[in-house]
């Protein structure tokens, strides 16, 4: 564990870029949201003034409407990454900042959890309290922005327009409306992806799926990322249940930092008391036992059991029942010879247990499940997940992702994606310390 805890350290300080991390050398060199958010738990474990900083450099991103994007480009001379701030032409928008620049899309609203998390493990200190004082109401204000321009029917669950938002690209879930997209080449901007020049392209997502990518991309810009136009004319319209569910999960923890310093949570509660009894009635699947998105376009759930399901136990959203279902669903995987979680229902067709978000193991949703399976006492699971989580990382590095089929990882030797990865080297130590 010793090694474990001086390696993570290691990687946080390789890929700390004076006042925020990259998630990984080449693959992705800029600042990413989510991981930035529990790139900052990590941080905190060895100096908590970096942990401070990861948040407030992700914040100077924010756009005038609340939008936090899901990259920042704090530097506009890295070249190993597509697409760039030129492609995203973020300032279409009039309220996108000129510096720092970044893209037009957001990611799971983690923020709110983080700074609780922060706080508990430092309940007095002067400054993270100032910082935090500080700060809330941006994430607020992040949260503000889901909530009116991504919530246009006021159901309480926000869209998502584009698979990179839901931080799970290449997931099935998203085929059927990725399909709807009819590409004509004359109309596709002409680009080169990277990330199959440094990752393995078997690890990656498809080019169908990139040029499809691209064309939401485009419908993004051409909306100037925030009007309603998006809502109207987009294929891919889904209220996901990872982005509900961490949105909702960062509402409970403004509330509890916002009642102890007594900050203004009306807001806040009132999303709460519509979000949380509808993520509960309309994402819950009686079909498959488990919490699904829900498809916009096509006016149904996406029927497929997947890891963003499992992340609701995290926001205390299901009964002691629906818990229980999701409970003994990964038991049995984990009696099958699976490490847990798998990123998608290792019994469909389209399960692939090499490719990104098809299957692999993924770090940060151990580390939220692990805390979800606690808040309803099933420490026994618990363990399991954080157990599977240190196996794979002691066995193979601090990789992106993993591969979830015990019997092929023991004879690896590597997990996927990007190495020396920060948000693995964050909760996996997060995880050792807890
Ligand atoms: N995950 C996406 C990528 O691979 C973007 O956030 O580039």
């Amino acid at each position: 564990m010793e090694n474990l805890v001086e390696d993570a350290k290691r990687i946080l300080n390789l890929n700390w870029k004076d006042g925020f991390t990259i998630p990984t050398n080449k693959l992705y060199p800029f600042q990413w949201n989510w991981d930035s958010g529990f790139t900052s738990i990590g941080h905190s474990h060895f100096d908590l003034d970096f942990a401070i900083r990861e948040l407030q450099s992700l914040f100077s991103g924010q756009w005038e409407n609340g939008m936090l994007p899901h990259i920042i480009f704090h530097s506009e001379n890295e070249k190993t990454y597509f697409p760039n701030f030129e492609f995203w032409n973020s300032n279409v928008n009039l309220g996108a900042p000129q510096k720092p620049k970044s893209s037009g899309i957001t990611q799971p609203a983690v923020h709110g959890f983080v700074l609780e998390n922060l706080l508990e493990k430092f309940p007095d200190d002067e400054k993270l309290i100032a910082f935090v004082k500080d700060i809330f109401p941006k994430v607020v204000k992040s949260h503000r922005f889901l909530y009116t321009y991504r919530d246009p029917k006021r159901e309480g669950l926000m869209f998502i327009f584009h698979p990179w938002e839901s931080g799970r690209d290449n997931s099935p879930l998203w085929d059927e409306s990725l399909d709807r997209i009819v590409i004509n080449p004359d109309e596709l901007p002409k680009y080169e992806r990277r990330d199959t020049s440094i990752a393995p392209s078997d690890e990656r997502p498809t080019s169908y799926e990139y040029d499809r990518y691209v064309y939401l991309l485009q419908l993004g810009k051409k909306n100037k990322y925030d009007e309603q136009g998006i809502f109207e004319e987009s294929p891919f319209l889904v209220q996901d249940t990872l982005m509900n569910a961490a949105l909702i999960k960062s509402n409970q923890s403004l509330i509890n930092i916002g009642k102890r310093f007594g900050l203004d949570i009306g807001e806040l509660e009132e999303w709460q008391q519509q979000s949380v009894p509808r993520f509960q009635e309309k994402l819950w699947n009686t079909d498959l036992q488990t919490f699904t998105p829900f498809d916009i376009r096509g006016g149904h759930h996406i029927s497929f059991k997947e890891i963003g399901g499992l992340s609701a136990l995290y926001a205390e959203i299901p009964t002691q029942e629906q818990a229980k279902q999701l409970n003994d669903y990964l038991s049995s995987l984990h009696e099958r010879g699976f490490y847990i979680c798998p990123s998608f229902d290792v019994d469909s067709p389209l399960f692939d247990s090499k490719r990104y978000w098809r299957g692999p193991i993924w770090p940060q949703m151990n580390w939220m499940i692990y805390h979800g399976l606690n808040k309803y006492d099933f420490d026994k699971t618990a363990e399991i997940v954080k157990s599977d989580l240190i196996e794979l990382v002691s066995m193979h590095g601090y990789y992106e992702y993993f591969e979830s089929q015990k019997s092929l990882a023991k004879n690896m030797t590597s997990g996927y994606g990007g190495g020396d990865f920060s948000w693995t080297a964050a909760c996996t130590l997060d995880l050792i310390k807890t």
